[in-house]
């Protein structure tokens, strides 16, 4: 008896092309992989004061991602740098109605909430240049640590019929990203797999507490989300380590790796999700996001940390 000849790739079929497209099919037409609709309204907060750390990038992929299974998903965008925005490629000159005007109380949320043409079920209110000098003139404001709470109100929230709201903040404290930790429930914080990474997440956990004690006692560090991974350098690794040994269950075990792709979309007014979905980037955002349903189908989705 000959034994049976080893079967080539193309014998049964398999190419790297192949498998792409096959990731890239289930990237964009999930069905058969719903993520389930979240117990409660979810509001996300994006917060690190370090910059480049990823915020923006994971704020819009994660709600790409949550949006292509069909939950409705808001970015607000709370940096007058408009990334988010321009990612999700909705209009933010000035003068176009964007989260400036919502934290004046000029405009409603639905007012200034544009769809992105990503997705129907992915909406943007998008941040102008005009937000750049909010920070200065929120301080003699009246209640101006709520004002953003304000306008999210339920009923705002109900007109747009969303399940998720990932708030993009700016790299600092001030008061824009106060403002978005006294509107949300959840913290999500990115962290990079560099040396540096740590450094300053004292500050931000010491500010997440001084809010929960004067401001959103239910506020609570949901989330943490290891970003631009590079599986060459043993640092990475050492990074992802210390992050797991210190916050434990917190830390999605999703890691998102560096990627040219994920780095390149925007650029094209894209999340990854559309620009390249059968990428590693595109791929390891949509595990993030399942990780991230799927703790919101649970009851105690609230963060544990001390
Ligand atoms: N996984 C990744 N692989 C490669 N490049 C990435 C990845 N994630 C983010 N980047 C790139 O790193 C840069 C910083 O990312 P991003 O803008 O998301 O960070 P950020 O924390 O929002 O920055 P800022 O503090 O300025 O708001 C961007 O150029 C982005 O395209
Ligand atoms: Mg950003």
């Amino acid at each position: 008896m000959t034994p049976p000849k080893p079967e080539t790739s193309q014998e049964i079929g398999w190419t790297p092309i192949a498998e792409e497209a096959e990731r890239a099919a289930r990237v964009l037409h999930p069905e058969g992989n719903t993520l389930p609709r979240p117990r409660r309204r979810r509001v996300l907060t994006v917060a690190n004061q370090k910059g480049g750390v990823g915020k923006t990038t994971s704020a819009v992929n994660l709600a790409a991602a949550l949006a292509v299974h069909g939950l409705r998903t808001l970015v607000i965008d709370l940096d007058p740098q408009g990334n988010a925005s321009t990612a999700l490629n909705v209009e933010h000159r000035s003068g176009t109605p964007s989260v400036y005007e919502v934290l004046l109380g000029e405009v409603s949320l639905a007012e200034a909430a544009a769809v992105s043409e990503q997705s129907p079920n992915l909406l943007c209110v998008p941040a102008t240049i005009d937000l750049a000098g909010s920070e200065i003139e929120l301080v003699s404001m009246s209640s101006r640590e709520t004002r953003l709470k304000e306008a999210l109100s339920a009923e705002a929230f109900d007109e747009l019929q969303v399940d998720y709201v990932f708030i993009d903040c700016p790299p600092s404290l001030g008061l824009l990203t106060v403002n978005a930790m006294v509107a949300a429930q959840e913290v999500l914080i990115p962290i990079q797999c560099e040396y540096y990474a740590l450094e300053g997440l004292g500050q931000l956990l010491s500010n997440i507490e001084l809010v929960q004690q004067h401001l959103n006692p239910t506020l609570a560090v949901s989330t943490i989300l290891l970003t631009m991974y590079d599986g060459r350098t043993k640092l990475a690794d050492q990074v992802t380590q210390e992050v797991r040994n210190h916050f434990g269950e917190v830390v999605l075990k999703t890691v998102i790796p560096r990627s040219v792709k994920v780095s390149e979309a925007p650029g094209y007014g894209q999340t990854v999700l559309a620009y390249d979905p059968g990428s590693r980037g595109a791929m390891s955002y949509m595990d993030a996001a399942k990780e991230v349903a799927e703790r919101g189908a649970e009851q105690g989705v609230r963060g544990e940390l001390s």
